[in-house]
């Protein structure tokens, strides 16, 4: 698989504390990468930092062959806290629609080929029906789809989904992950997230984040449930 970006010596702090240390890693083309770790590992912040929202005090972002991937690629990105008032009078449809105004494209005007692009991903995650629903009156499991739709929009090569998972039932996070799963057909995908226990059968790839990336070789017996998960995913890869 190509490498479409790799993470060198990466840094960052938010003010005294360093809440990544040097960080390496690649992404290639294809990947279903899983961020695990505990709370306040800095997995949220490194996908910022790959999302270009925040920037590391040292180290580098490299895009190996910009033809592929690039630093003004398109990133789909469903954030942790969705950061939409949940009592805000608006529709699920201009939710999705969001996705095309992104901060790189400042002043863009929605086209009618970008609402038949939504409706076409509402329709393929069976939320079509909902797109007249006012946000608020959604369940959880169905604002995480219209959340995923939203990311897809402009058809970004990489998307980033940080917890879309949580606060939902063991049922509905195993129907997001199969979704996931057909979106990786064409997407490449980080999937940040604390729900393991049926992530190992959809990810090739796994990062233990704490502050650093852990070595699992090393840790393994250490970690618990994490440790488990790890060994699955590389006993599937190997097999
Ligand atoms: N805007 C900010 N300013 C200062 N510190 C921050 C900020 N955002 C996050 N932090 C701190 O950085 C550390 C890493 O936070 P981050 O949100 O990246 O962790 P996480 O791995 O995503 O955790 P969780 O599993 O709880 O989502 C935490 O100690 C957090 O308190
Ligand atoms: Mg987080």
């Amino acid at each position: 698989m190509s490498e479409i970006i790799i993470c060198k010596d990466i840094n960052f702090k938010y003010n005294v504390n360093f809440v990544l240390k040097n960080i390496n890693f690649s992404i290639s083309q294809g990947d279903f990468i899983a961020f695990i770790g505990p709370n306040g590992g800095g997995k949220s912040t490194l996908a910022k930092i790959l999302l270009g929202l925040l920037k590391p005090t040292s180290g580098s972002i490299i895009y190996p062959n910009v033809t592929l991937f690039s630093k003004n690629s398109l990133i789909g990105y469903t954030p942790q806290d969705t950061g939409i008032n949940k009592d805000f009078p608006i529709q699920a449809f201009d939710v999705v629609l969001m996705g095309f105004l992104q901060k790189s494209r400042f002043g863009y005007k929605i086209t009618k080929n970008d609402r038949l692009e939504a409706l076409d991903i509402m329709q393929k995650l069976e939320i079509e029906n909902l797109k007249y629903r006012a946000i608020g009156s959604l369940s959880g499991g169905q604002r995480q789809r219209v959340m995923i739709a939203r990311a897809l929009c402009g058809k970004p090569k990489l998307l980033i989904f940080d917890e879309p998972t949580s606060n939902i039932d063991m049922l509905t996070q195993k129907e997001i992950y199969k979704l996931l799963k057909q979106i990786n057909i064409n997407h490449t995908i980080i999937l940040i997230s604390h729900d393991i226990s049926n992530l190992s059968e959809y990810v090739n790839k796994v990062l233990f984040i704490n502050n650093e990336i852990v070595d699992f070789d090393s840790f393994k017996n250490k970690l618990g449930i994490y440790g488990r998960f790890y060994e699955e995913i590389n006993r599937k890869n190997k097999g």
